[in-house]
């Protein structure tokens, strides 16, 4: 396997705030890499040191071996990119939007003709190729940003955040597509802060949080991590001590909300058979339970500090 993306210690300051700080890692070729981290922690300033739209400030990137500042022409003869806002221009058609992507990466008309044919079947809008982006619904417009950035057959393809605001079936075409490209030889750099998304589609996971990173690993790894958070919220019919609640099997943490406690715990299970028979033997009925997934934040602070030494 060859390196795709080579980032090493890259940094990007913003006046007083560094929002990439000295990043680094690699995307192999044939992966797909996933970059996941909460709204602010710096996925789209990364993405776009890396594609070449902003120079970082400190370190370097290679993208198919091309360093970005050296060679950026090079580069981005090999990769696509569908950006975080759109770039599609709203008062062209999609074929006209296709064509004058086909322009820019040089490409003779008569293969930018089939290529866009291919592809606005692909994403589903071959029928609606003549009608004006502007009229499109948002996960249609996503659809065209994808085929756009795929009209000179890159090898690596860079997404920010592609199904976040869409629709569940905008959603699950782009992520099967995102699979079949992938499986035909596409690498793949996605950033999202969705963690079942993430999951589900990604070979590898990095995560990033207040621009730095926290963890690269695979996905069931980072899953089993994340597993480990549980919350379970449970009322009883009387007045409980929180200790007691604290003592029981597998939980870390108890807190009072309102009428109700809030327990973290490692072993769900092992929680909820505790609590059963912790009010069977204290005469406490159990008037409400509820099993939690974890946050987002649940997730991060986890894994944060499994990140420390
Ligand atoms: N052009 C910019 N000027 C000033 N601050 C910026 C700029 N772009 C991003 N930031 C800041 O950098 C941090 C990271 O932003 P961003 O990379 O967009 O995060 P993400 O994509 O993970 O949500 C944020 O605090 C954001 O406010
Ligand atoms: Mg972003």
């Amino acid at each position: 396997m060859t390196s795709v993306i080579h980032a090493s210690d890259l940094t990007k300051i913003f006046g007083k705030s560094t929002a990439v700080d000295h990043v680094s890692f690699e995307v192999q070729g044939g992966e797909i890499f996933g970059f996941l981290g909460p709204n602010g922690a710096g996925k789209t300033t990364t993405t776009r040191m890396l594609t070449g739209v902003i120079p970082p400030d400190t370190g370097t990137a290679t993208i198919l071996g091309h360093d970005i500042r050296s060679e950026p022409v090079l580069a981005k003869q090999g990769f696509g990119v569908v950006p975080e806002t759109s770039n599609a221009y709203m008062d062209l058609t999609a074929w006209q939007n296709l064509m004058l992507m086909g322009e820019l990466y040089g490409l003779p008309r008569s293969r930018a003709e089939q290529r866009s044919s291919d592809l606005l079947g692909m994403v589903g809008l071959l029928e609606r190729k003549d009608q004006k982006v502007q009229a499109y619904s948002k996960g249609m417009k996503q659809r065209l940003i994808l085929a756009m950035a795929l009209i000179h057959e890159p090898e690596l393809l860079f997404l920010d955040e592609p199904t976040s605001g869409l629709d569940v079936q905008s959603t699950q075409m782009i992520l099967a597509l995102l699979r079949d490209l992938n499986r035909q030889g596409t690498t793949i750099f996605l950033t999202t802060h969705n963690m079942e998304e993430a999951n589900r589609l990604c070979h590898r996971v990095g995560i990033i949080r207040a621009g730095k990173i926290v963890a690269i690993d695979a996905p069931e790894k980072l899953k089993t991590a994340i597993d480990r958070v549980h919350k379970i919220e449970v009322s009883f019919d009387r007045e409980i001590s929180g200790d007691a609640l604290s003592g029981l099997n597998s939980v870390t943490s108890a807190n009072r909300t309102g009428d109700k406690w809030q327990i973290t715990t490692q072993d769900k299970d092992a929680t909820i058979r505790s609590l059963v028979t912790f009010s069977q033997q204290n005469s406490a009925a159990i008037v409400t339970l509820n099993t939690l997934a974890p946050s987002l934040d649940d997730a991060f602070l986890r894994l944060t500090q499994e990140a420390q030494p």
